[in-house]
């Protein structure tokens, strides 16, 4: 029977200024997926490491994104999922859009790529439905195509890829408390003052158009988030010293990772995001909540076998 074993990446959704329409893909973050042709229709999951997620196709997103794929195929085909789960449920690195976008994107392969990597996103977007009740597509994009992705619009759907400068380093903190995404979106206000979306189309222009530049002075300066930020930080123990402390080591920017509690800093080069990723535990050691650091340069590639 066919198999494929897949890096699935962590991602970074909004990147401060574009909730729900930015996001980017991380090399040195992610987690591991087996697929495997079987003879019976329909997906199983057989096994789940580093995880307690439930193993029943319809409640894992795995299984969900990887059914919605072979019910728009009208494919009698069966696959099992494996997943060595490596990021946590909850924790704003794209968890769920990792797994989604792995099992779309391995069944598509061993079906001999019926679909391009682009329109599996929709697919993989059901996984996100299940996983926070909104099938936003700011994580999976990424997750498939690599690099930065633009959500321009979910409905049509349209996608646009960006460009990574070369030396643009992730830090990313991780405070090992669970923020479930469908909770710090129900915190979010429905509407914003013109002031604030001037402030924040701003951002959303500048940063993608120092992408393109390679700018990565302008691309600090777009770094800022007056909707979301605001509202979400709350939730998260020591985000304004976290913040703080990435801009006082020479970080770019520094924002929320997704939906949060991870706090990511983009910086110019590895030598920077180590740095920062120094700062980083240097104040949160003493607050007494555990914590993991990650630091990642941006991975072009999205899922890819492993
Ligand atoms: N855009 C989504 C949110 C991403 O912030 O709710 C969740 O990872």
């Amino acid at each position: 029977m066919k198999s494929i074993r897949v890096f699935c990446p962590g991602t970074i959704a909004n990147v401060s200024c574009g909730f729900d329409v930015l996001g980017l893909s991380l090399a040195g973050v992610g987690e591991y997926m087996t697929v495997t042709q079987t003879p019976t229709k329909g997906i199983t999951i057989s096994e789940i490491t580093g995880q307690d997620l439930p193993l029943e196709t319809a409640k894992n997103v795995a299984g969900v994104a990887g059914l919605a794929l072979l019910e728009a195929l009208g494919s009698e085909a069966g696959f099992d999922i494996k997943i060595e789960k490596k990021i946590k449920a909850g924790s704003g690195i794209g968890s769920s859009a990792a797994s989604s976008a792995g099992a779309v994107w391995a069944i598509n392969h061993l079906l001999g790529n019926p679909y391009t990597t682009i329109e599996l996103i929709p697919f993989a977007m059901e996984g996100e439905r299940l996983a926070s009740g909104v099938a936003h597509a700011d994580n999976v994009a990424p997750a498939l195509l690599g690099g930065f992705t633009l959500v321009r619009s979910t409905d049509p759907l349209d996608v646009v890829s960006l460009p990574s400068p070369r030396e643009l380093y992730a830090t990313v903190i991780h405070p090992q408390i669970e923020i479930k995404t469908a909770d710090s979106r129900r915190i979010l206000k429905s509407s914003l003052s013109l002031k604030d979306a001037i402030t924040q189309w701003g951002n959303v222009g500048g940063l993608v158009a120092g992408l393109y530049r390679e700018d990565y002075e302008l691309i600090g300066r777009s770094l800022q988030d007056v909707v979301i930020e605001p509202v979400r930080s709350i939730l998260i123990p020591g985000f304004d010293e976290i913040k703080a402390a990435a801009l006082n080591a020479g970080a770019m920017g520094c924002g929320i990772s997704g939906s949060g509690p991870s706090v990511f800093a983009l910086s110019k080069g590895a030598d920077k995001a180590h740095e920062v990723a120094q700062q980083l535990k240097e104040v949160y050691t003493p607050m007494g909540i555990p914590f993991d650091i990650h630091i990642s340069n941006i991975n072009e590639k999205g899922v890819y076998p492993a």
